[in-house]
C-alpha cells in the first residue's frame, strides 16, 4: 500500500500535562487519555460499548489487508493485527498518532501496523483493502460548537461518516467489507446511515445497518443535554424541519461485491445485553466481555450511562 504524507507533526506520548488511563483488553494493554479528559484533541477513551464491543467484534482473515480510520489509541488497529491482519492506521490527531505509535510498540504489534496523518482516505491507494474499521467522530452536534476531535459529527453526525462511507466501495478489493459505528438520524430501514450506505454501495453489494441498542434515542433527549450549554433553537428548529426525531446507535456493514460471509465478520453480544437498566446491561457486558478476557473499563457513572449515550 502506498504510504500517504509522512507527518512531521509530533506530539509526546506519554503526555506530560495529562494522566493517562491503561486499558487491558484481550492481553493488550492500551493507554489513552482519560474519560473525564474532554481537550479538543483527547486521545479517545475506551468505552465498553463502542471501542471495545467493535474490537472484540472484529474477526478478520489472517493475512488481510486492514485500514483503521480515525485509530485514536489504536486499539481497532491492535486488535485487527492480533488475529494476524496487515493494518494501516490512520487519524488527523497528532496525539493519537503519538499514542497509538506507543501502544502498537508496547505491545510487540510495530511489524504489523503503520500508522499515517491522513484525512479520512486521502492521499491512500483506492482498491486494495480487505477490511475497513472505524469509529468514527459521529455525535450531532450544533453547527456553532466546537467540536471534540473524537466525537463531533457536525449537525447531522455525518461530517465524517458521510465522506467515510461515500468512498469505502472505491477504497476496497472485490469481496471486501466496511465496518463502521455511528449514530444515526431516522427510523431503523429509513435511517440516514442506511440512505448513505445504500447509496454508495451497488446492487450486487450486501449492506446491513444493525440498531445497537435496539431502540431509539429521542432526539430531544440530546438537545435538552446541549441546551444546558449553548443556545440551540436554530438546529432545534433545523432537525423539526426535516422530521428528524429519532436517532438510532448503530453498525454498518456493507462488503462489496459478494455476500457477507458466514459466520458473519462481525460477531456482537446478543440483542439483550443492550435491553434495560445500565446495572442489568453492565452485568451482561461484564459476562460478554469475560469471555473474551477483556477488562471492562465503565468510566463514568452507571446512571449517567444509562442517561443518554456516553461520548457527550
Ligand atoms: C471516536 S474516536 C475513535 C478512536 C478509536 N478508533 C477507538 O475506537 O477508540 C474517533 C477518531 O477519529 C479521528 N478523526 C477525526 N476526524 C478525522 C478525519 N477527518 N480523518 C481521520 N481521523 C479522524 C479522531 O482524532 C479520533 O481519534
Amino acid at each position: 500500500m502506498r504510504s500517504t504524507e509522512t507527518t512531521t507533526i509530533s506530539a509526546p506520548w506519554p503526555p506530560d500535562d495529562r494522566p493517562v488511563a491503561v486499558t487491558r483488553f484481550n492481553g493488550l494493554d492500551i493507554e489513552s487519555d482519560g474519560p473525564s479528559c474532554v481537550a479538543q484533541d483527547r486521545v479517545f477513551p475506551l468505552f465498553d460499548d463502542e471501542s471495545l464491543l467493535l474490537a472484540a467484534a472484529l474477526d478478520p482473515a489472517p493475512d488481510t489487508s486492514v485500514l483503521d480510520v480515525g485509530t485514536g489509541s489504536g486499539i481497532l488497529a491492535l486488535a485487527a493485527a492480533q488475529r494476524g491482519a496487515t493494518v494501516l492506521a490512520t487519524d488527523v490527531n497528532p496525539r493519537a498518532i503519538a499514542c497509538a505509535r506507543h501502544n502498537t510498540d508496547a505491545n510487540g504489534f510495530a511489524n504489523s501496523i503503520k500508522i499515517l496523518h491522513a484525512d479520512v482516505y486521502t492521499g491512500l491507494d483506492r482498491g486494495k483493502l480487505d477490511l475497513i474499521v472505524a469509529n468514527p467522530p459521529f455525535l450531532p452536534t450544533p453547527p456553532e460548537l466546537e467540536l471534540l476531535l473524537t466525537s463531533g459529527g457536525g449537525p447531522y453526525g455525518t461530517r465524517i461518516v458521510s465522506p467515510l462511507i461515500a468512498d469505502a466501495r472505491a477504497m476496497l478489493r472485490d469481496g471486501g467489507r466496511f465496518v463502521c459505528l455511528a449514530v444515526s438520524f431516522g427510523s431503523p430501514g429509513s435511517s440516514v446511515a442506511q440512505q448513505l450506505v445504500e447509496s454508495a454501495f451497488s446492487d450486487g453489494d450486501d449492506v446491513r445497518v444493525r440498531d445497537i441498542y435496539g431502540s431509539s434515542i429521542s432526539v430531544d433527549r440530546l438537545l435538552d443535554l446541549y441546551a444546558r450549554w449553548h443556545s440551540i433553537t436554530s438546529w432545534r428548529r433545523m432537525l423539526a424541519d426535516h422530521g428528524l426525531t429519532e436517532l438510532h446507535y448503530v453498525l454498518i456493514e456493507a462488503s462489496k461485491a459478494t455476500p457477507l460471509p458466514a459466520p458473519r465478520a462481525v460477531q456482537l453480544p446478543p440483542e439483550s445485553t443492550f435491553a434495560g437498566s445500565w446495572d442489568a446491561r453492565f452485568r451482561r457486558y461484564e459476562a460478554w466481555f469475560s469471555a473474551l478476557d477483556c477488562t471492562v473499563w465503565v468510566p463514568r457513572s452507571r446512571g449517567e450511562a444509562d442517561a443518554l449515550p456516553h461520548y457527550l
